[in-house]
């Protein structure tokens, strides 16, 4: 499906701020796009204080000069609304409007996303400037999409939020002792006698009780939600039929992306990976697929769009190390290929002066089309054409790796079982890795999510089981499904109260274990693993297991694997349960590639699990898909610093840029990447 109903091609652009420059330089600078095969520019990201200089007092002309200027060309645009920065006139007439950051104090005006997005004014203000826009642009013939708002950030603590969140309290436990039994306020002396009393958490205030923390964070997230509902009401209502996104970032921890993605069309997305060429370039190489794959899963399976990267260097990391010739092509076409119908950058033009001005940018400060860097971006515009017949598809997965917000914050406001080696999000990555590395496409999901249509469900330490999960993964497995979960799973429920039951509290029965203690090893330390004779899944050899060692007893499930050393010498590191018509396994340890290689290839096979290609793939290398019932289309990535050659087997494929045919095998030159069009 499209996420764009007025563009038949991928979008490629970037973000422009016409405000920085006279008007005689606006034409010139249009007039350039083609040549770097762009086609869409983002404006007005941050132009309140251009869009109204005073209160009351609209100037949008300037916008209205730039947006013709593409439409007369053919060009996009996708229109940002300026809630991302508010004008400096607001923020002295209203300093309610000014954001406090965690401890409650109130920042003077400065930088961007300085705003609270609970205070009814600024709420007032941003849909009266959206009906503005709306109402002159909404129809506008360059306009293809709306962009809410930027990189929305961090809870905002100040007191207006504060009062907010004991109303959402309110509303959510009912009464104070409903509240205090979930948060087991007793602890400590913790009990509230009234709402009052409850404060945000953090700064020099609550920092030890962790239901705060994750309602703090729910209540936070839902904010933002309703932030975003406010701004699309009058563009949805003056500008029928143009869909809107808002640029997220990842796995940003503070706020809870799937309730942001649910009030939008489609899900955007600003990728800044450390793409260095040193060996690390792999594992972020990883990451990034991952998050990727986590834009696609938002929308079911929809297309996002990549909003920005940088076409060179980005000034605010460490090092502004350039990206190395080729190095932008494989990390645009790692978007395209798990589900990106664009790619656009921050910038097309580089400021004049600015925190940004050092910033990467396809147009220097000079404006010059001779550039390494525009020349790159040229090539870019060219393979995005040709890849015209991709926009739109899809990608089918029978894996699902979850990813839940909610745990994460949970397992961070946690005290133990380490302070600093819990790596929720590097351990889902991991597990991730069995799969990128054998070409196996994966959702990255919530746990809230159905699982009906996947044949394995992944579920790294999900600490936390929000109301009805644990009942769902039983359903899914005895319907015959297979779930893996591993260590440091089904220990509390929502309100981070321990189950009264053994743990993996109540994931207990079907996975078939009882996990009584477990074993946190020093960095420097591991335990040893090794695979049982004649296991029914085939493992061999043994492991090293890192940080965390789950003791635990079988209650009927098989022994695949089991502890070589410590006082757990002999004891079940790995077990598999028949459940219903289902199987359900148990990863007891932390474990490095080596074993998640072998474990999860096993698995494809015994499950049948889709891989893009039948041979193996030389490391370092991934093949992802997009497809429909008619097309399919593979993306051969080398994210590793040697050549690789590919073998096809028995497909049957044309390469989509240069057009060569009947191709058997593929030679991916060091970071090299090429797209296959599969007859
Ligand atoms: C993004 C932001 C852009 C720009 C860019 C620089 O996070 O949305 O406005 O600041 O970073 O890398």
């Amino acid at each position: 499906m499209k996420i764009l109903p007025k563009v038949s091609r991928f979008l490629h652009g970037g973000d422009y701020s016409p405000e920085q420059w006279p008007s005689k330089q606006w034409r010139e600078d249009i007039d350039k796009m083609e040549q770097a095969g762009v086609n869409a520019l983002t404006l007005g990201v941050f132009a309140w204080s251009a869009l109204e200089p005073e209160e009351g007092v609209y100037t949008m002309d300037w916008l209205g000069e730039v947006m013709d200027l593409l439409a007369a060309r053919g060009h996009h645009a996708i229109l940002a609304t300026p809630s991302a920065a508010q004008p400096a006139w607001m923020s002295k007439a209203y300093p309610q409007v000014l954001r406090s950051p965690i401890g409650g104090q109130r920042n003077r005006h400065g930088m961007r996303v300085n705003f609270c997005v609970s205070y009814p004014y600024y709420r007032q203000k941003v849909a009266a400037m959206n009906t503005e826009l709306a109402r002159r642009f909404g129809k506008h013939p360059a306009l293809v999409a709306w962009h809410i708002s930027n990189e929305f950030f961090d809870p905002c603590y100040c007191s207006n939020c504060e009062e907010a969140f004991r109303q959402w309290l309110r509303a959510r436990y009912g009464s104070l002792d409903q509240l205090n039994h979930s948060w087991n306020t007793a602890f400590w002396s913790h009990t509230f006698t009234d709402w009052s009393q409850i404060e945000a958490p953090g700064g020099t205030g609550e920092n030890s009780c962790e239901a705060l923390w994750v309602n703090w964070k729910r209540f936070s997230s839902g904010q933002y939600a309703s932030f975003i509902r406010n701004e699309v009401i009058p563009i949805r209502k003056h500008s029928p039929g143009i869909p809107v996104t808002t640029n997220l970032m990842g796995t940003h921890e503070p706020l809870d992306y799937w309730r942001l993605a649910a009030e939008l069309d489609f899900v955007s997305m600003d990728a800044y990976p450390f793409y260095d060429c040193r060996p690390e370039m792999l594992d972020h190489g990883i990451e990034h697929s991952f998050v990727f794959d986590l834009m696609r899963s938002f929308k079911r399976g929809n297309p996002w769009a990549l909003m920005e990267c940088t076409p060179s260097s980005a000034n605010w990391m460490p090092f502004m190390k350039l990206k190395r010739p080729q190095i932008h092509r494989l990390g645009s076409m790692q978007a395209v290929a798990h589900g990106s119908d664009s790619v656009m950058y921050f910038q097309w033009r580089q400021g004049m002066g600015g925190r940004e001005k050092f910033h990467g940018a396809v147009l220097d400060h000079t404006g010059s089309t001779q550039t390494r860097v525009f020349k790159e971006i040229a090539e870019v515009g060219e393979w995005l054409q040709k890849m015209t017949p991709v926009l739109g598809l899809r990608t089918k997965a029978d894996v699902a790796l979850l990813y839940d917000w909610e745990n994460r914050w949970a397992i961070e406001a946690a005290c133990g079982p380490t302070k600093d080696y819990k790596q929720y999000v590097p351990t889902c990555v991991a597990h991730y890795k069995g799969f990128w590395s054998q070409g196996i496409s994966v959702d990255v999901i919530q746990s809230t999510e159905d699982f009906g249509s996947y044949k394995l469900l992944v579920v790294p330490m999900l600490y936390m089981l929000r109301p009805g999960v644990a009942e769902r993964m039983e359903a899914f497995v005895r319907d015959g499904g297979t779930l893996v979960a591993t260590y440091w799973t089904g220990l509390v429920d929502e309100d981070d109260r321990l189950f009264d039951t053994s743990f993996p509290g109540p994931l207990a029965p079907m996975l078939g274990i009882e996990n009584e203690e477990t074993d946190i090893l020093y960095p420097d330390e591991h335990a040893g693993v090794e695979a049982l004779p004649g296991n029914s899944l085939g493992l061999e050899g043994g492991w090293k297991a890192t940080t965390f060692c789950a003791l635990i007893e079988s209650k009927g499930a098989e022994v695949l694997a089991r502890y070589t050393s410590e006082f757990y010498a002999g004891s079940p590191a790995v077990t598999r349960n028949l459940y219903g018509k289902g199987t359900a396994y148990y990863i007891g340890f932390r474990a490095g590639h080596d074993f998640h290689a072998a474990f999860y290839g096993k698995l494809a096979t015994q499950l049948g699990l889709q891989r893009a290609l039948e041979a193996p793939l030389p490391e370092g290398v991934t093949v992802q898909v997009r497809e429909d019932g008619e097309s399919r289309f593979l993306f051969l990535m080398n994210f590793s610093g040697v050549e690789a050659v590919v073998e096809l087997g028995s497909v049957n494929a044309t390469e989509l840029v240069s057009g060569q045919a009947n191709v058997k095998q593929v030679y991916l030159e060091p970071y090299g990447v090429e797209i296959l069009r599969v007859h």
